[in-house]
């Protein structure tokens, strides 16, 4: 498969335009789940797939999938996909690659009028960033069958604003049931988004599986006093209160090192005004580690150390956890088919565990999953400036098409 090369050239332009939509100051991209800038993106890349003669269905969790046919349409498809969401702050390639790298791959199969024997597919998934509504890879999650599309649809924002009112507004709460069909196999291709490859100057990471995330909501409620007559002792400072967890959640966080991640990284004082002692504060919780049984340690010592905080300072507090999405191991043969292809176009390679939660991991339950990663600058992602090299975003999307096409090619054809 050897001579069947992607046009690195025309994935980058691709990435380019689309980072258009949505480009803040910094050069990054602001492109929040569900506005009308995700319409926008989805417009271009749905245009984009029409022109290249994919038959293109939404579903009602507004996931798009374009289709070019196979040898035999009556088998399932070998799917490739990310996301076209954005964090607040984020940067051109989290989620846009691996969207794009899935239309590069069906580029070039036309390019070279090559027919696989099962049809490819290329899937955008609605909300893999749970920025704007939480969690994240909800509605990857509901075609897995692991939420129901009742509770997807109900994701509400800061706002109060619902995912189902939001995809009615843009115009892609689609027709197409959510999920329950069989995929060949399915294979994501994505920026690290950590500083491993980089380091140890690897163009290619094999993906075997993903860590294990635990998020959580907190509201401290107090008392809100003027900040002049109201004696420090008597205070009921919600504030105090999640700076305090702020320090616990972190010390959680570096009694598990070297791989655990702890993080709060949304809050919200009430009535935030500089004399007023906060009532009310809310904040998330976002753990992360590869073993579950340590992810279960951290969330004991969460729970205690909130109820002392609490307890000291006299607030109470509500406590929930939102979020569990336990560690995954992905396919070995779609690991393999992955490793094979780094190995065959001589790109450096290593094996590595994914540090952030993708949309694979989902899909992983009901279909045979892998991710390819590529290097990104400084392994700094989830920020403006994040960046990678064309040569790398090559790479990765050769190693990507060579892998699909084979699954796509392991199945007989019934025709
Ligand atoms: C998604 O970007 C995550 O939080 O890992
Ligand atoms: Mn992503
Ligand atoms: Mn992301």
């Amino acid at each position: 498969m050897k001579n069947l090369t992607v046009n690195g050239q025309r994935l980058w332009e691709s990435i380019m335009e689309l980072a258009k939509i949505g480009a803040t100051d910094k050069g990054g991209v602001c492109r929040l789940a569900l506005t009308d800038l995700d319409r926008e993106a989805r417009d271009i890349f749905i245009s984009w797939c029409k022109e290249a003669g994919c038959s293109v269905s939404v579903d009602k969790m507004g996931n798009i999938f374009a289709r070019r046919s196979g040898k035999d349409n009556d088998l399932p498809p070998v799917m490739i996909g990310s996301h076209l969401d954005t964090q607040p702050t984020g940067g051109k390639f989290d989620g846009i690659y691996g969207v794009l790298s899935g239309l590069e791959v069906i580029r070039t199969l036309n390019d070279l009028n090559y027919e696989t024997n099962t049809p490819v597919e290329v899937a955008v998934w609605t909300n893999e960033e749970g920025s704007r509504f939480a969690p994240a890879m909800v509605a990857s999650g509901v075609f897995a069958g692991v939420f129901d599309l009742d509770y997807g649809l109900s994701r509400a924002d800061l706002d109060g604003m619902t995912m189902g009112e939001e995809l009615e507004r843009i115009g892609y709460n689609g027709p197409e049931d959510v999920g329950g069909r069989p995929l060949t196999a399915f294979f994501e291709a994505h920026i690290e988004q950590g500083p491993i490859l980089e380091n140890e100057g690897k163009t290619i990471g094999v993906v075997t599986g993903a860590q294990g995330q635990r998020w959580y909501e907190v509201t401290f409620t107090g008392q809100e006093a003027h900040a002049g007559p109201t004696p420090m002792p008597t205070r009921r400072d919600a504030l105090l209160g999640a700076a305090r967890a702020v320090e616990a959640v972190n010390r959680i966080g570096m009694s598990h090192q070297p791989t655990a991640c702890a993080t709060v990284g949304l809050i919200q004082a009430q009535p935030n005004s500089r004399n007023v002692i906060p009532g009310q504060v809310f904040f998330t919780i976002d753990f992360r580690h590869p073993d579950a049984d340590v992810l279960a340690q951290m969330d004991a010592e969460l729970r205690t150390d909130l109820e002392k905080i609490a307890g000291d300072i006299g607030l109470e507090m509500a406590f929930e956890e939102i979020w569990h999405s336990p560690p995954v191991p992905f396919n070995k043969d779609c690991v393999d088919s992955v490793r094979k292809a780094a190995e065959d176009w001589g790109y450096s390679h290593r094996d590595i565990v994914s540090g952030a939660g993708h949309d694979a991991c989902y899909i992983s339950r009901v279909a045979p999953t892998s991710m390819v990663f590529v290097p990104c600058e400084n392994g700094i992602s989830h920020n403006e400036i994040e960046n990678a090299t064309q040569e790398d975003l090559t790479a990765g999307c050769q190693v990507l098409f060579q892998a699909a096409v084979a699954r796509a090619n392991s199945v007989p054809t019934g025709k």
